[in-house]
C-alpha cells in the first residue's frame, strides 16, 4: 500500500466571512493564540506523517509563503539579542528545504478546482487535503486518524461529524449506508443540502484521503452548488467506482472562517497553550465578570 506523503492545502479563499479582518491579510494567517491559524493546520499533517505540501494559492497570499521561509534579517537581529529561545522555535517551525511547493490558482472557481490545480505536483499517488478553514483538536490529530484507518482500508477515506440539523446547508453532508463502530460507508454525499433535505446530519468536516483518480473527474470541470467546481461532487462520483469510507474522528473542530469558529478556536486553544493556560482563563473569567449583561 502507497504511504501518504503529500498534503494540498488550499489557501486561495478571499475570507468574505471574516472581512474586515481579511482585507489586507489572508484569513490563513489570523492569529489563533500565538501562531497563524494555518500552523497548526501544517502542524496535524506532519503529525500524519506528510512530508510534503502544497500550497494552492491566490493573489494576495505572499505572506503564507513569507511565513514558511527563512527571514534573514529577523534572525539577525534575534541573534544580536540573544533572543534564543524564539529563533529557536521559529527554526523548528521552518520547513525543511524542498518540502514544501505553491501552486496558484489563478481563479477562484471552486474548492474541487483548486484541488485540481495541484495535480502536476501530487502526481499519481494518493494524497491528502487538510482546508486550513478548519482547525481539529484531537489526539492524534485528525489526519493521523485517518491514516491509521486508511492503512487498513486503503481506498478514499474522509473525516466527518455531527452537526445540528440547522446547520447541514453550510456543509457538504455524506449519505451513510451502514456503520461499523466510527467507520461509514456511504452510498453518496451532497455540498450545502437544503435545511429538511440532508441525508444526514453528518457533515464533511474538511479532511480527505484521495486517489490520485479524482483528478480526472475534476478535470471536465463541470459546476455545482453556487456555481462553483465542488470537491464533493468528485467524490460523489469517485465513490461508484472505488471504495470510499467516512471516520468519525475523535476530537472537536473549529471552524475558523466563521467569526464565532474563530472565537471558540482562540478561547480552546488558549486554554490549553501549555504556557498561556491559566492566564488565559483568569483573563476569560475576568471579562465575562465585567461584561455581565445588565437587566
Ligand atoms: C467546504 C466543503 C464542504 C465542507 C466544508 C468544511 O465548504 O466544500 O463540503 O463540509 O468545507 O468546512 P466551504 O466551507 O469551503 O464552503
Amino acid at each position: 500500500m502507497k504511504k501518504i506523503r503529500k498534503a494540498v492545502l488550499p489557501v486561495a479563499g478571499l475570507g468574505t466571512r471574516v472581512l474586515p479582518a481579511t482585507k489586507a491579510i489572508p484569513k490563513e494567517m489570523l492569529p489563533v493564540v500565538d501562531r497563524p491559524a494555518i500552523e497548526y493546520v501544517v502542524e496535524e499533517a506532519k503529525q500524519a506523517g506528510i512530508e510534503h505540501i502544497v500550497f494552492v494559492t491566490g493573489r494576495a497570499k505572499g505572506a503564507i509563503e513569507d511565513h514558511f521561509d527563512r527571514a534573514y534579517e529577523l534572525e539577525t537581529t534575534l541573534r544580536e539579542k540573544n533572543k534564543a529561545e524564539v529563533l529557536a522555535e521559529l527554526e523548528r517551525n521552518l520547513p525543511k528545504a524542498g518540502s514544501i511547493s505553491f501552486v496558484r490558482q489563478q481563479a477562484p472557481l471552486g474548492l474541487g478546482h483548486a484541488i485540481w490545480c495541484a495535480r502536476d505536483v501530487i502526481g499519481d499517488d494518493p494524497f491528502a487535503v487538510l482546508l486550513p478553514d478548519v482547525l481539529v483538536k484531537g489526539e492524534p490529530g485528525c489526519l493521523a486518524q485517518m491514516v491509521e484507518v486508511f492503512e487498513q482500508t486503503g481506498g478514499n477515506v474522509i473525516a466527518v461529524d455531527e452537526i445540528p440539523a440547522q446547520d447541514v446547508n453550510k456543509y457538504g453532508v455524506i449519505d451513510p449506508v451502514s456503520q461499523q463502530g466510527n467507520l461509514y460507508e456511504m452510498r453518496g454525499m451532497v455540498e450545502k443540502p437544503e435545511i429538511g433535505q440532508a441525508p444526514s446530519r453528518l457533515k464533511i468536516t474538511g479532511r480527505y484521503i484521495l486517489q490520485p483518480e479524482i483528478f480526472k473527474l475534476l478535470e471536465n470541470q463541470e459546476t455545482g452548488n453556487g456555481g462553483e467546481i465542488q470537491l464533493t461532487d468528485a467524490m460523489a462520483r469517485l465513490m461508484t467506482k472505488q471504495s470510499f469510507f467516512a471516520l468519525q474522528y475523535d476530537g472537536v473542530d473549529f471552524d475558523c472562517g466563521d467569526k464565532l469558529g474563530y472565537l471558540r478556536a482562540i478561547a480552546h486553544f488558549a486554554l490549553q497553550h501549555p504556557d498561556l493556560a491559566e492566564g488565559a482563563r483568569a483573563v476569560f473569567e475576568t471579562a465575562l465578570t465585567e461584561n455581565k449583561p445588565t437587566n
